[in-house]
This record gives C-alpha cells, structure tokens and sequence, in this order.
C-alpha cells in the first residue's frame, strides 16, 4: 500500500538532489511504498495514491539514528549523579556499580529495561539504535547482553572490552583473553560491531589493537571509545584501522583532528556525557572546520549520560559546541547513519527507509530553539527491528 505524506512546510531530506546542506523542500510531499521513500517533490504536484497522511505545515525530518548507547543494564546511579553534581569527579569505575546490578539482574529484567528506553527513544524520533553489551563482562553475561539487544535492534556491539572486572583486577592480560577467545565466541553471533574503551583505568591502545583484531577476524566492525576522560592513543588507532567510527572524541589535539579530518572515520561526539559528567565539550567546531564527519549521539547510560533524547543532545550541540543547527541535526541523523555504515537511513532521498518523523513546528530549527520540550508530533515508519 502506497501513503502520501502531504503539507509538509518544511521537508529535510538530507539529500543533495533537493539542495545544499539538509536538502530542504518547502510545501512538499513524500510518498511511501513498502516501507521506503518512493517519491519526494512539491506537493502541488504528487501523485494520487491510496492513503493521505496530512501534516498541517509541519516540518518532517528524518528518523534520528542514535549510533551509541548502552541500553542492556540494571540498576540505578542517581546517588553517583547528585555526588558528582556536588562535586565529586567522574571515574570509569562507576561502570562496576552497574555491572554488579545487571548481572543479579534476571534475563526479563534486562529485556523490559532495553524495550522501556527503545520506547522513550521512539517517542523522541529515534528509528535506529545501536545498543552496546558492556555491563555483563563474564561470558553468559556478555553473551545474554548482546542477545537482548539483537531482539530489538539490528546494530549490536559487543563491549565486553568496556572495563575490567573486579574479579580480574590483577590479572587483565587474562581478561583480554577471556574477551578474544570464550566471550567473543559466545558474543559474536549476536554482534554486527565490537567496541573497546580505549582509556586510561579501562584498556590501552595494544589491547584494543588486540581486541579489535579478533572481532575482525570473526566479521564484526570496529568502534572504540576513546579520548573521553583525557587525551589517549584511541583517536588515532581509528583512524589507522580505518573503523567507522570513533566515539566520544571530547579530548583532541591538532593531529588528532588532522587524522580525522583526512579520514572517513566518523567523530561521534556525545554531549550528554559531557553535560552529566559536567566535562568540557568536544571541539566540534575545530572537527567540521577541518571537514571531519561528525555525528551525535546520546551514549545513554546509567553513568555518565541517562538521556534518551536526540533532540536535547541537539540543543547540547548547538548551545555548548557552536554547531549550527543545521550541522547538528545533520550529525543526527546522517551522521549516525554513516556512523553505522549505513545508506538506507539518515535521509529522505529516493529508495531511503521511511522513517519520517513529524515535529510540532514549522522548522527543524526549533530542535535546538526549543529546548527541552517535546517536540515529536508524529514517527512515520514501517515496524522492525
Ligand atoms: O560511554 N565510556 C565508557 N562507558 C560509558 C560510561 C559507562 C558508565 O559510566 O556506566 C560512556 O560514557
Ligand atoms: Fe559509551
């Protein structure tokens, strides 16, 4: 069945055939077949087809793809939040409170959490989630993380490198043999992606090197984390191994934005963290100045950034990092598709995937303009995982 989405005052399709920068249509229309964009153009001129979806003026955008979070925990660190707010610093080891939680945790516990934030991130206009393991960190922990997460979204990682557990305090050459060997093995068929923390009190840039190099050799894409806490090797490694992403990037020299610059490694910043850890802000500026790809994404969390919303991320990139808001939601969605190494999602282009979301405002400008209200009027898309 074919729908016209008609009246739209201000269409970003984020397609260079329709213009510069976000591809805007002004009074446009889009129609959808079987769940992909079939026709874009002026609504004065659209096809007649079975269904009509009138939006009244508003401004359509396309789906946000959040290309990092880490949605598969238990618990809560609300007293570590007001503790921090009051002064104390933030420290990866936080990552072990919630790795205690989420391994008492029964298997329908971590599921209800994962489908209770994918239902706040679709009323926030999200259609695509990458969702990281990292908070099980023994075999059955990891692997029944990631097999969650597979349940409910197509881009999962395996993040068993994301901190080492107590239990092997002393012994972290077994640990990263304990991830490359039996935990990969039980995590891989679950994964499209493996990720490390490459930071100073999680892993170094040899064990990443390591890490990174074993999920290849079993399919899976790299990503890392890396110079969130301080300036680190991660930026770089990257960049070398030619991943497609490179995550949190708060931390950088010039070499650093150099390397990303005269890469197709995309800088996923994530400003939630910054704010919730009240952390200076990656150099976002100096990033798309130097004509690096950069995307934004919420690295939902129960430590360092428990948001699930985009659109406040958004509000963080324009406010805190002097993106524009054409950049952000740019970042936003494209960004996080190319994050992915997708083509299929981000924009609104010929053959792209439907997911439209529909604002309560005339202009995606508002995202930013109007912080902290809710903004998503309407998520147009076809049911998947
Ligand atoms: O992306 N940086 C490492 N991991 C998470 C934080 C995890 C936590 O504090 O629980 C992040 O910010
Ligand atoms: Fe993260």
């Amino acid at each position: 069945m074919n729908t016209l989405v008609t009246n739209i005052g201000e269409l970003v399709t984020n397609d260079p055939e329709y213009g510069d920068g976000l591809g805007i249509v002004e009074n446009a229309a889009v129609v959808i077949e079987d769940g992909r964009v079939a026709w874009v153009g002026p609504a004065s001129s659209a096809p007649a087809v079975d269904n009509r979806h009138d939006v009244e003026g508003r401004a359509v955008i396309p789906g946000f793809v959040d290309s990092h979070s880490h949605l598969v925990f238990a618990g809560d660190r609300s007293a570590e939040f007001e503790a921090r707010m009051t002064g104390q610093a933030y420290a990866a080891g936080g990552i072990r409170t919630t790795v205690a939680a989420t391994r008492a945790a029964s298997d329908e516990e971590l599921e209800a959490n994962v489908v209770r934030l994918l239902v706040e991130m679709r009323r926030g206009g999200t259609t695509t989630v990458e969702i990281k393991s990292g908070y099980g960190l023994t075999v059955a922990d990891e692997a029944r993380s990631v097999e969650i997460a597979r349940r409910l979204s197509e881009e999962t990682t395996f993040l068993g490198a994301h901190v080492v557990p107590a239990e092997y305090g002393d012994d972290p050459g077994g640990y990263v043999e304990l991830v490359t060997g039996p935990m990969l093995d039980a995590c891989a068929p679950h994964a499209r992606w493996i990720d490390v923390f490459c930071e100073q009190g999680a892993f170094s840039a040899d064990q990443a090197r390591t890490i990174l190099a074993a999920g290849a050799a079993r399919g899976l894409g790299g990503r890392l984390h890396a110079n969130q806490l301080g300036h680190g090797p991660g930026v770089q490694l990257a960049v070398e191994l030619g991943l497609k992403a490179v995550d949190h990037c708060t931390h950088l020299d010039d070499a650093d934005i150099a390397a990303l610059a005269g890469s197709e490694t995309v800088a996923t910043l994530l400003p939630g963290a910054e704010f919730s850890t009240r952390s200076p802000y990656p150099p976002a500026r100096a990033l798309l100045d130097a004509g690096a790809t950069v995307a934004i994404a919420t690295d939902c969390n129960p430590g360092s950034s428990y948001t699930t919303s985009m659109p406040f991320c958004i509000a963080l990139a324009v406010r805190e990092m002097r993106m524009s808001p054409a950049e952000a939601l740019a970042a936003a969605t494209l960004g996080g598709a190319k994050a992915l190494g997708r083509d299929d999602i981000g924009h609104l282009g010929i053959g792209a995937r439907a997911d439209l979301v529909v604002l309560d405002a005339q202009s995606y400008v508002h995202l930013a303009y109007r912080p902290g209200v809710d903004l998503v009027r309407d998520v147009l898309t076809v049911t998947r995982k």
